[in-house]
């Protein structure tokens, strides 16, 4: 048995291999997107790992993908969840969206998240800009025919399907989680409680200092030797990250009965835009600039 708190070096799928069954709480993770990191324009050189390269064959790309999310069902506590971050890429002219494979795999599908992260990441006009990525909520049953689960807490179900977080801007990792991301997951789930957190992609750790704070066991794994050590790093100083983790945490509460809702058209009921008044009329012709970020 691993014992908890560990960091690994090493490949994903061999690792998770190895792991007992049952023993995981929460998994939130990020694995490498399959963009090919040298032959899609200058904005792409910059997402280059460490180790890993990002080009395999689509198909053995998704298979690996299938492997991997089948042992972490496995190694996943029965009544546990796994969100699984990727996002839509076109190859070609070809839409390859993550439910292709996502779906093949053994876990139920409890939601598809929006994470709107406010960047887009590529400023060319073929499509509109692209600020989304996807958020997969996967769920291991309790029990043969439990396709549900239990209800969420009304505070974390009010953060909605759509998260805006800004992703994250770190020169030691071309693509980490914001905090805030992990905290989100965690916390939604275990709602206080205790539980073993797991990123088979942990990159520099960031859901793990996640679990920490939030008094999580936490199993990282990476195949750089590098993010893990940053990791490490950050876990041994994870109380300068405190501040995020607890703003992240205000915004789980109810600040309005049901009632108050319904009254005033939030999210429930009939939806009533606000008037403008004419001082914020949006003129005409208004000039907007995101800002950009390397096409992950
Ligand atoms: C999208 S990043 C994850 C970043 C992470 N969420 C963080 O906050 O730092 C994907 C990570 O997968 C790692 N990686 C790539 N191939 C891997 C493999 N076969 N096994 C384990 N890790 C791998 C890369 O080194 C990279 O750190």
């Amino acid at each position: 048995m691993t014992p908890p708190n560990t960091l690994i070096v090493g490949d994903a799928l061999q690792v998770l291999k190895m792991l007992p069954d049952n023993f995981v709480d929460v998994t939130v993770t990020s694995p490498p997107y399959n963009k090919g990191e040298r032959d899609k324009g200058w904005l792409v050189d910059k997402v280059v790992y460490d180790t890993a390269t990002d080009r395999k064959e689509e198909a053995e790309y998704q298979a690996e993908q299938i492997a991997v999310l089948n042992e972490l069902y496995r190694v996943t506590k029965p009544g546990g969840s796994l969100f699984y971050n990727h996002k839509i890429r076109w190859v070609r002219g070809r839409l390859i969206h993550p439910y292709e494979w996502v779906s093949k795999s053994h876990w139920i599908l409890r939601q598809e998240i929006i994470w709107h992260r406010k960047i887009a990441a590529n400023l060319r006009g073929w499509r509109f800009w692209q600020v989304d990525e996807r958020i997969y909520w996967l769920y291991k049953p309790r029990y043969k025919g439990d396709m549900i689960g239990e209800e969420l807490n009304p505070r974390h179900a009010l953060l909605t399907s759509v998260w805006e977080i800004p992703p994250e801007r770190d020169q030691r990792h071309p693509n980490p989680f914001p905090i805030e991301l992990p905290t989100r997951c965690i916390h939604s789930v275990l709602d206080g409680r205790k539980g073993v957190v797991l990123d088979p992609y942990c990159g520099i750790g960031t859901t793990l200092v996640a679990a920490k704070l939030l008094g999580c066991d936490y199993l990282g794994i990476d195949i750089s030797e590098t993010y893990i050590a940053i990791a490490r790093e950050r876990l041994e100083n994870a109380e300068a990250e405190r501040p995020r983790v607890l703003a992240e945490l205000a915004l789980h509460v109810v600040r309005k009965t049901f009632k108050e809702r319904k009254e005033q058209g939030e999210w429930i009921g009939r939806f009533r835009p606000q008037p403008v008044t004419e001082n914020e009329q949006i003129p005409l012709v208004k000039q907007v600039t995101l800002p950009m970020e390397s096409d992950e």
